[in-house]
């Protein structure tokens, strides 16, 4: 099994969260969901980061906590939110100091699953699906930068994990 941080990247919705919590479990190894450490960091919840510090200061944190879990070393699964792939720094920092898992979620798959969600403030208001598909796009080649490709269509969290595991055995 590797010996750095396992760090799952993906879209808002593509399952990070629930994954890197069994994924981490199978491997005996930390779990760390990168926006609840910034929320914890900030005290107070992301939405409310966002409206009164902006997304730059919402950036900020990231990079800080991303950084702060990278250079703790392996023995961790690391899920971070969907964008922390856009600061060159961040996506230098999980190459270098990491195995990159990206879970791949189609736009419809993401509609469904955060309909009603009301604590993505990048997807709150209107023309969600619009707004949705261009941040996807924009982002698409970042996440094709990392080391393990993981389908998520159709398949449950548990497959997931699984599917992961197999590749990082594969790795190793
Ligand atoms: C964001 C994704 C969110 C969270 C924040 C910004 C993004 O995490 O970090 O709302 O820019 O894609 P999830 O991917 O866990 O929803």
């Amino acid at each position: 099994m590797p010996d750095r941080p396992v760090i799952l990247t993906g879209f808002m919705g593509s399952g990070k969260s629930s994954v890197g919590r069994i994924l981490a479990h199978q491997l005996s190894f930390r779990f760390i969901d990168l926006d609840a450490e910034i929320v914890a960091a900030a005290g107070c919840p992301i939405n409310d980061i966002f409206a009164r510090d902006g997304e730059e200061a919402f950036r900020a944190l990231e990079s800080e906590q991303l950084e702060r879990f990278i250079s703790e070393g392996g023995g961790v699964v690391i899920a971070t939110g969907g964008g922390a792939v856009i600061a060159g720094r961040n996506r230098r920092r999980m190459r270098a100091g990491g195995v990159t898992v990206h879970l791949k979620v189609t736009l419809e798959q993401v509609l469904i699953r955060l309909h009603g969600c009301t604590d993505r403030p990048l997807l709150a208001g209107e023309k969600v699906p619009e707004r949705a598909g261009a941040l996807m796009e924009a982002r698409e080649h970042f996440y094709a930068d990392a080391d393990i490709q993981i389908d998520t269509d159709g398949k449950s969290v548990e497959d997931v994990a699984a599917e992961i595991l197999r590749c990082l055995k594969g790795l190793s």
